[in-house]
């Protein structure tokens, strides 16, 4: 289905900007915290990185039929420091999404009938809480001077939904059966 709306059209551009730079800035990340001896959390920096790649890629197709050029203007957290203060952009970041753009984003699609974008937007919102918390679980062993405890994650190839421990039989976002994860192995 074609998009008909400008508002919600906007909206999947600078969503797409957002993943694609927190996509390149968690691998950033990512590598830091390995040079500290952290490889867990450079772990869950990488797994969250690819469910971010899933995000930019439903909201990048969304918008097949708009072919063109364009600035888009996204936010994005900028910092590079220890890996604490990393993760502290992390967590500010994903709270920022799941509290309160993928809400307005979700809210607009739906409201103007956009039926692709709705469920693209909704995948990253239920995604994007539960990054917060794996950050937030992860900051607080840093601050100890700690690497996290973290079992195998996975992370869904459609949606970005991300689980730690043992596989879901299948997506409870979108339903995918569980052979199509991908896997983070600790
Ligand atoms: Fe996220
Ligand atoms: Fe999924």
């Amino acid at each position: 289905m074609p998009l008909n709306n400008i508002m919600t059209e906007k909206f999947l551009r600078s969503a797409y900007g957002g993943e694609s730079m927190a996509h390149m800035r968690y691998l950033i990340w990512g590598e830091i915290a390995e040079k500290e001896n952290l490889p867990n959390i450079a772990r869950l920096f990488r797994a969250i990185a690819y469910a971010e790649w899933a995000h930019a890629n439903n909201q990048f197709r969304e918008l097949k039929d708009k072919k063109g050029s364009f600035s888009v203007s996204a936010g994005a957290v900028f910092v590079v420091g220890k890996t604490v203060e990393n993760l502290q952009g992390a967590i500010d970041g994903e709270l920022h999404e799941a509290q309160q753009l993928y809400p307005v984003y979700l809210q607009t699609a739906r409201f103007q009938n956009e039926k692709g974008a709705e469920r693209a937007f909704h995948f990253a919102l239920e995604a994007e809480k539960i990054h917060a918390r794996l950050f937030q679980e992860a900051k607080t062993a840093a601050e100890q001077g700690k690497d996290m405890e973290l079992g195998t994650v996975y992370v869904c190839p459609i949606c970005g939904h991300t689980h730690v421990g043992t596989i879901p039989g299948k997506c409870p976002v979108c339903g995918v059966t569980e052979d199509k994860y991908k896997t983070f192995p600790a």
